[in-house]
């Protein structure tokens, strides 16, 4: 059997019509295929590889760690180098950032962002004794149940429920939806710009007022930066931007350089509520692992000593200038390098995605907005690669 043959008979399969590209390598921007193909990735992987695929100083750390120790205990037990140095360089990103509760300083890994989301809302619940969570209608926070439960996407959560009671919804953006936060909230779990609802960026203004409630009332702000984070919009964290500070910060994708990593941060004094009644209040296994913290810190660094958040924006304003002038599309929204193109339907973007893929750039949908291309590549392309994609996908849109 082929390699093509034996991943739909037992690899599952999450729809009809997966891409199916066979990798062999990748590197930088591209990946390229068994057939010797070189394709351009527009997306990173979904948000992932935001310092581009293999890093040389990614593998570097990589490689350091394996030479030491792999896995070693649950989470939380034993002193692990690459843990606590990943946690302090963490800490550092939000030197600067004090929430009502305390400095945002202390760093729960876990394996992915839905476990991230998952031990956030556990951590509000606790802090809080208050049961309501509060989210937004077009969000996607993961898809493990309580994650799921926060989306507010029927399509999505009809067939899976029971799922976690107490879930209020509000519209992104929307300041007079603010006012539903109230006494009972124990947290809003909130994105600073919208991912899978097609990159919405709110006001300030907005946040600021989210920010604001959330104080007043007593509950927790918890930003979802899984897509945002590690420099995507143009600053480290794109909550920076916006003129307020969260009571935990939530991450993954990017943070990992490729590898499989994610982390809810808060204060000392929020956190140490796992500590008791009972002990033990939120466990993971693998969560943290020493190569994933390993290439995580490479990754930081990279972004940071190269202040990769920095050109973003400007490469996204390339995007954007060259892109502009097509008149099938109707908007392009974002910030630095996280942008959506927006078509007259899906029917009209589809084929251009599909064309543009075999002229080998890679772009992508939305989960909740289909008439938008996603355009998120690797933080490390170059003007002339920004210039060649731009060229493909508006050859794809005339053909
Ligand atoms: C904004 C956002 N939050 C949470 C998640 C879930 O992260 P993971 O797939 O690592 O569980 C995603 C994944 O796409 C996401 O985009």
């Amino acid at each position: 059997m082929t390699h093509r043959q034996l991943f739909f008979q037992h690899v599952a399969q999450t729809s009809d019509s997966p891409l199916a590209l066979e990798i062999d390598r990748a590197e930088g921007v591209y990946l390229y295929t068994t057939d010797d193909q070189q394709y351009m990735d527009l997306i990173s992987g979904i948000g992932v590889s935001n310092v581009g695929h293999r890093h040389p100083k990614v593998l570097a750390a990589i490689q350091a760690q394996l030479d030491k120790y792999l896995h070693l205990m649950v989470y939380g037990e034993y002193v692990q180098t690459p843990q606590t140095q990943l946690a302090q360089a963490l800490a550092e990103t939000l030197a600067l950032c004090t929430s009502p509760y305390g400095q945002l300083s202390n760093v729960y890994f876990t394996n992915s962002g839905t476990e991230a989301i998952e031990g956030a809302m556990k951590l509000a619940k606790r802090f809080t004794g208050r049961t309501e969570i509060v989210s937004c209608i077009n969000a996607y926070h993961g898809a493990t149940q309580g994650a799921l439960s926060l989306s507010g996407d029927e399509n999505f959560k009809r067939n899976y429920r029971h799922l976690l009671t107490g879930i209020r919804h509000i519209e992104h953006g929307n300041m007079a939806h603010v006012e539903k936060i109230g006494y009972r909230t124990a947290a809003v779990v909130i994105e600073v710009i919208t991912a899978e609802a097609g990159i919405r960026v709110p006001e300030p203004t907005y946040l600021q007022a989210v920010r604001q409630r959330c104080t007043e009332v007593g509950a927790l702000l918890i930003i979802d930066e899984i897509q945002t984070g590690f420099g995507r919009t143009g600053s480290f964290w794109a909550f920076e931007a916006f003129g307020f500070v969260p009571d935990v910060l939530v991450c993954a994708k990017g943070m990992g350089g490729g590898m499989p990593i994610g982390a809810f941060i808060s204060s000392p004094d929020v956190m140490s509520v796992f500590k008791n009644n009972p002990i033990l209040g939120h466990i993971t296994t693998f969560g943290g692992h020493p190569v994933s913290c390993a290439a995580s810190l490479a990754t930081l660094k990279i972004i940071r000593n190269e202040q990769l958040y920095a050109q973003a924006e400007a490469k996204g304003q390339l995007f954007r200038q060259l892109l502009r002038g097509s008149p099938a599309i109707k908007e392009i929204r974002g910030k630095g390098l996280m942008l959506a193109a927006e078509f007259a339907s899906f029917e009209v973007l589809k084929p251009v995605i599909d064309r543009a893929i075999e002229k080998g750039v890679i772009t992508d949908w939305f989960l909740f907005c289909n008439n938008s291309m996603r355009i998120a590549p690797p933080l490390i392309i170059s003007e002339e690669q920004i210039r060649e994609a731009c060229e493909v996908i508006l050859d794809a849109i005339n053909a």
